[in-house]
């Protein structure tokens, strides 16, 4: 992803685990981008507002804690300008898409709400990807 970014172009990531953090930012310097990405230790939940001043955003990946999917889906879609790009992986949630479980709730509620604001497509990879494009 940071390769792809256009001159001048920012990545953040958000992080849980300071371990997951640090190799992370091991992996982008090893792959000379550290430049233009940067690794935030946190919550998504907690991590994500101090992000806004940043907005809009072309794209949002989400590929994090599973309960939070709704919450993170709508974060992008209000932080996205117009034609950006959400993703989400796990889309499938691991064969419990349609159980009756907060996760399963979460991640219903992602699907519906990129369906309702976005041209979306979910691929069918082994996973399952959400694609969206904000309209
Ligand atoms: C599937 S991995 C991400 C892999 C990454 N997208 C990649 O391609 O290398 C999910 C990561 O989300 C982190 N995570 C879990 N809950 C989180 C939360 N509430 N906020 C931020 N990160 C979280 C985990 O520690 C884990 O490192």
């Amino acid at each position: 992803m940071a390769r792809a970014l256009a001159p001048g172009g920012q990545l953040w990531s958000i992080e849980y685990e300071p371990r997951h953090a640090e190799v992370a930012r091991a992996n982008l310097a090893a792959a000379g981008v550290a430049d233009r990405a940067t690794v935030l230790v946190g919550a998504g939940r907690d991590v994500l507002p101090t992000l806004e001043a940043h907005a809009p955003f072309d794209v949002v990946f989400i590929d994090a804690d599973k309960i939070s999917y709704d919450h993170y889906g709508r974060w992008a879609l209000d932080h996205l300008r117009p034609g950006g790009l959400v993703l989400g992986d796990n889309a499938y949630l691991f064969g419990e898409l349609l159980d009756n479980t907060d996760r399963g709730r979460a991640m219903r509620g992602f699907h519906e709400l990129v369906a309702a604001r976005c041209d979306s497509v979910c691929a069918p990879t082994p996973e399952g990807l959400v694609i969206g494009i904000k309209r």
